[in-house]
């Protein structure tokens, strides 16, 4: 009795409760003809599969199957395991949540992710649980940084590189006359992405305090995920509105900059699932892509978006100390600030890094235990 069976004349193979196709099978052979065992990459083309692949034989061989090919005779071995583990033959599910995040509100406030810079450094186990927050949350804080220009650098030097923009290499966050950007005057800021109007966006952000003896200027964040889904349940019409049709954003404060992009509010994969929020206000530009019967209906998703987002439910408060920072995935988690005095002062400094270089360094971490 086996529970390997070849169907559809070879063009497919059942292992159990998985089917998978020939060609599949073919494109994915583990032998080192097809895969480079050194590195792990492919060391064949689309154009090198067979037009028809099928399979001629296939049977257990200990805990793997050997899969014979019926156009040349080419045997593979796969382990069971790592078909179960490469499985493409599942019901899939209705969520469009990506599987490593969690979404959250104001709750998460009893537990914000937080680890002081020297531990990050010096324990491995500690900086994957952090970066691992990160991917869950979209947000984590740090504390014992160094209260002094470029100690937000620090944060990146753990997982990756900075990202450079039209703003440099960081940009100062603090009272400025005749300001390039509202960010730099004591006016709070509603939740908002930053950089929409860039394409890629920043997918990471980083802001650490140096000073913050104002009163006021609290630091906000809010789980733009979290508020898609409200919206969705709210309101299943409005969030594909605003899922479907693109917003424009621009940025032109700076002579020789026009930062224009036309990407919708709420960005879902070809399947379905979330995939960012880009929210800003001071960079919408006029909707120009909705069309005339939907935009009613959009302003109203838009509108009951923004009032979810500032709903004290789902919003993490805090204030920055000097020597604190925190981290957000600027694709997901939007940050605010509420309006502070001017007295006494107060310095941020933020700058951008790449999501994927954390993830990278999350997944090596995460493979050596
Ligand atoms: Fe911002």
């Amino acid at each position: 009795m086996t529970d390997i069976q070849i169907m559809d004349e070879g063009r497919a193979l059942r292992v159990g409760e998985s089917r998978f196709h020939a060609i599949w099978l073919r494109d994915n052979a583990l032998d080192p003809e097809t895969r480079d065992p050194g590195n792990g990459q492919k060391r064949i083309t689309l154009n090198d599969l067979p037009d028809d692949p099928r399979l001629s034989a296939a049977e257990a061989a200990g805990d793997a199957v050997l899969c014979t090919f019926a156009e040349d005779g080419k045997t593979v071995r796969f382990p069971r395991k790592w078909l179960d583990a490469h499985t493409y033959d599942r019901a899939r599910s209705e969520t469009v949540l990506p599987q490593t995040a969690e979404i959250w509100d104001a709750a998460l406030s009893e537990t914000v992710p937080v680890c002081a810079l020297g531990t990050l450094q010096s324990d491995r186990a500690a900086l994957r649980d952090w970066l691992a927050a990160v991917r869950r949350f979209g947000f984590a804080k740090v504390t014992g940084l160094r209260a002094q220009s470029g100690a937000l650098f620090d944060i990146v030097d753990l997982f990756g590189y900075v990202r450079e923009t039209n703003y440099g290499r960081h940009f100062e966050v603090r009272t400025e006359v005749n300001p390039v950007n509202l960010a730099y005057t004591g006016l709070g800021l509603q939740a908002h992405t930053d950089n929409p109007y860039r394409d890629p966006v920043p997918t990471l952000q980083i802001l650490a305090c140096i000073e913050n003896s104002a009163s006021g200027g609290d630091s906000m964040v809010v789980d733009g995920f979290a508020a898609a889904l409200r919206l969705r349940q709210e309101d299943p019409e409005g969030f594909s509105l605003l899922a479907r049709y693109p917003a424009r954003f621009d940025y032109a404060g700076e002579a020789g900059v026009r930062l224009q992009t036309r990407k919708p509010m709420i960005g879902l994969s070809p399947d379905g699932m979330l995939e960012e929020v880009r929210f800003n206000a001071r960079s919408s530009a006029p909707l120009v892509d909705v069309p005339y019967d939907a935009m009613p209906g959009y302003y109203r998703a838009a509108r009951r978006y923004a009032q979810i987002v500032d709903d004290p439910d789902q919003q993490v408060a805090f204030k920055l100390a000097p020597g604190e920072a925190f981290i957000v995935d600027n694709r997901r988690v939007l940050h605010a600030r509420r309006g502070y005095s001017g007295e006494g002062s107060r310095w941020l400094q933020g700058c951008y890094a790449d999501r994927d270089g954390l993830y990278s360094t999350l997944a090596a971490l995460e493979s050596q235990t």
